[in-house]
């Protein structure tokens, strides 16, 4: 099954909307930045690396195939400001396998928007999406990550020690999931997702 979802999606202070050739100079006011991209595959992006970035999200915005990337702009719907990303992407087809990212602007974290917007990327991936399991990764030193996960329900399945040199030092990461099963108990009401 394939998943184009119609946009925006939202809640009362979020948009996630498909990116814009517009959006390159708010990309580049965090993705420049040391801090975001210390956990990150990526080093701080110069302008130029941000808007082919840009260019890349603006069609990522549908699964076909295994492998495919929805990335959303999340947009402050007081302001219209830019301030980070959220995505999905289809692991397997055959198994239902998703895996949901996040990057946020550090002047607007500590807000409650990453998990508001990733909760969006859940209902996304389990709702329309019919998947059976959503996962993500951090290393383990990124705990603001797997806080979030944390947040949003996740349990944590796998911690992998020294699996593999990142940023030239050994690597340690942490998995962590949630079943379809799991994600719609979370949804019943007077369930409520931890802050
Ligand atoms: C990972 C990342 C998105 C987390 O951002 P964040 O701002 O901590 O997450 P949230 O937006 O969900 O905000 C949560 C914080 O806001 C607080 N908060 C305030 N209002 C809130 C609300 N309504 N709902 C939930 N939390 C709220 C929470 O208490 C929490 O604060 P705390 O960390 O002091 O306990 C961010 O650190 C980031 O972008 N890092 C750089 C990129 C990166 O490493 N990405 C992940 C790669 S694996």
């Amino acid at each position: 099954m394939a998943l184009y979802p119609t946009y925006p999606l939202g809640t009362d202070r979020l948009s996630l909307r498909p990116f814009t050739r517009g959006d390159v100079d708010a990309v580049y006011g965090y993705r420049r930045l040391e801090a975001v991209a210390r956990y990150l595959f990526d080093v701080p992006l110069s302008r130029e690396e941000c808007a082919v970035a840009v260019q890349q999200r603006i069609s990522q915005t549908g699964l076909t195939e295994v492998n495919d990337k929805i990335i959303l702009a999340v947009e402050l719907n007081q302001t219209g400001t830019l301030i980070g990303e959220v995505s999905l992407i289809w692991r397997s087809i055959e198994a239902r396998q998703g895996e949901v990212g996040w990057i946020f602007d550090p002047l607007y974290q500590g807000h409650g928007y990453a998990t508001e917007a990733a909760n969006i990327m859940l209902d996304l991936a389990f709702g329309p999406g019919d998947m059976h399991r959503v996962s993500a990764r951090c290393a383990v030193r990124n705990e603001p990550s797997w806080r979030l996960m944390e947040r949003l329900g996740m349990r944590r399945e796998a911690h992998f020690r020294e699996h593999a040199i990142f940023k030239g030092a050994w690597d340690e990461e942490f998995i962590y999931a949630i079943l379809w099963q799991e994600w719609h108990k979370s949804r019943q009401p007077g369930q409520t997702t931890s802050k």
